[in-house]
């Protein structure tokens, strides 16, 4: 349970230092020299930016909890972090699946639906759904039945989707009341300019929103969502590494610095 990677590469770095280390890893079989593509003992990360402040663009730079968290993780484990890819949220499992990149850190829910197809590290974060509205009052919904009739939004291949799926379409709204984004950036702009009068979103993206946008959190919708990393099903070194690494920085500190330096938490 607790021989993982490591306490290998804590045990390394105590006796002999980073080359020793790297030099070591690289003969132990972990990344396989039986090839995934030459992309053994590293690490490109996937995300989707437009999902504050989990990921998004400040000046042309990608930031964010999710960015820092997975970097400060990574550094924990024997793999070098070869840099981001930005997707449409929607492609990142295909991505993934097609060794673009290795790992996903987008505020992606764990579920069984995307368990069939990848895996996931341990959860690092969680979240409920939240309906967001405009800030000016007129339309104040407390349950999902008072979203009857309006036009709707969530960003496409979310699981704020799936709630408009399985919950409104077909029962309070038609198919055609549910529009559908490549990205929560554009819902929301949508929400303001009252091409939809709601949008359905993970509740701290919806709070980070609430703070710099004249919209607001109506009511939550409660699911009990755990955000993890996705990796391929058959990459257990990079699954259990990064699990490792989890660890490590929730113990020493970083994980609780970067929740407070992102979330005010
Ligand atoms: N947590 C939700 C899901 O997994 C939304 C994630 C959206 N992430 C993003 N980076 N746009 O479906």
């Amino acid at each position: 349970m607790s021989d993982r990677g490591l306490s290998r590469r804590q045990y390394l770095t105590t006796v002999g230092g980073t080359a020793v280390t790297l030099s070591v890893a690289g003969c132990s079989g972990d990344g396989g020299s039986g090839g995934d593509g030459g992309s053994e003992q590293t690490i490109t990360a996937g995300t989707a930016p437009g999902f504050p402040p989990f990921e998004m663009k400040e000046g042309g730079e990608l930031v964010g909890f999710d960015i820092d968290l997975l970097e400060a993780v990574v550094e924990q484990t024997d793999y070098s972090f070869e840099g981001w890819e930005e997707f449409e949220f929607d492609s990142l499992i295909p991505a993934l699946t097609n060794n673009n990149i290795d790992v996903i850190a987008a505020g992606m829910t764990i579920n069984e639906k995307r368990d069939d197809t990848i895996d996931f590290s341990d959860p690092y974060y969680s979240s409920d759904q939240a309906i967001v509205v405009r800030a000016d009052g007129d339309f104040a919904p407390e349950s999902l039945s008072d979203l009857a009739d309006r036009p709707i939004g969530a960003q496409k291949g979310t699981t704020g989707e799936g709630v408009v799926q399985d919950e409104l379409v077909g029962q309070e709204i038609t198919e055609s009341q549910y529009n559908a984004y490549d990205n929560y950036v554009l819902a929301i702009q949508d929400l303001e300019n009252g091409n939809v009068d709601a949008v359905v979103i993970d509740v701290p993206v919806a709070n980070t929103f609430a703070a710099n946008r004249p919209v607001e959190v109506a009511f939550v919708y409660e699911t009990g969502e755990k955000f993890g990393f996705g990796v391929r099903t058959d990459d257990d070194a990079r699954q259990e590494a990064l699990n490792a690494g989890l660890s490590t920085v929730r113990e020493d500190g970083t994980y609780e610095e970067l929740t407070q330096k992102w979330f005010g938490e």
